[in-house]
């Protein structure tokens, strides 16, 4: 998807096409370095990157994003102080409850990805609330990472996978690198075509390992609390910027 945007060429406003990922995933690091920096717990930085989210979500809505997909809790988050993983998980209620009248009026569909069986009951059903009742919303949809490893995705698919020749159901010379991705946690969402890490760090930590194999990656010296418009329209001015050959030519190479 492209649309007009404006771009700084020499100082001065120049009109640019942008090319908009359809799918894109943001790695929602640094609220803790946010927080340290002004003197406040880390759970302050934590609140400060979901208030973020908010306008991260509007952004990319009318950017025309369709899929957007954010790491809020890794597997290995719970091995964090208890007082931050239980104020995480307060704000994860918090935000579903109180925010979903605007993703409404987003028109924004949530989802999660992740091992969301294994989660606290009261989480489990708030996950399950907050899908039911955005079901209809075809806008964007939000895609929450939320108790997901990468490496625990691809296990996961391996199981299912396995299960169904132990049933004969499944020929072992038939599985494909489709069959791994049909049993992913949300096989219908495409790959990420960009993913997003602000804060410095420039790794994947565990994040959408399977699906991120072609995707093109922008990091960012910004900490989440602080990435906004003017961070996001540089990410996607790079993107636009990228030749993406998917291991083949480029098009003036062919
Ligand atoms: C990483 O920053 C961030 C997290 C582990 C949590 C991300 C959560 C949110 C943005 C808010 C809540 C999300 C929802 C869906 C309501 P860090 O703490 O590792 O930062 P640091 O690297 O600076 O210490």
């Amino acid at each position: 998807m492209a649309i007009l945007g404006f771009g700084k060429k020499n100082g001065n406003e120049t009109e640019e096409t942008l090319k908009i990922p359809v799918s894109l995933g943001v790695i929602m690091d640094g609220n803790g370095r946010w927080a340290k920096k002004r003197m406040l717990p880390r759970s302050a930085g934590h609140r400060a990157g979901a208030e973020n989210l908010k306008a991260l979500c509007r952004n990319c809505g009318n950017y025309g994003v369709k899929y957007l997909t954010v790491y809020a809790f890794s597997t290995e988050n719970w091995n964090r102080p208890d007082d931050e993983v239980s104020a995480l998980m307060d704000l994860f209620v918090e935000f579903f409850d109180r925010y979903d009248p605007e993703l409404e009026q987003e028109g924004i569909r949530v989802r999660f990805t992740g091992d969301i069986e294994n989660l606290p009951d009261r989480i489990k059903a708030v996950c399950k609330k907050g899908e039911e009742r955005s079901k209809h919303r075809d806008r964007m949809q939000l895609i929450v990472a939320f108790n997901y490893g990468g490496r625990r995705e691809i296990v996961n698919s391996c199981q299912k996978i396995a299960q169904m020749v132990k049933n004969g159901d499944l020929n072992v010379e038939d599985i494909d690198e489709k069959t791994i991705a049909d049993n992913l946690y949300l096989p219908d969402v495409p790959d990420p075509d960009l993913i997003i890490r602000p804060s410095g760090e420039q790794r994947l930590s565990n994040f959408l390992l399977w699906e991120s194999a072609y995707s093109e990656l922008w990091v960012s010296d910004c900490l989440w609390p602080d990435f906004g418009l003017e961070e996001l329209t540089e990410a996607f001015r790079a993107y636009t910027r990228r030749d993406r050959r998917f291991g083949g030519l480029s098009k003036e190479e062919k």
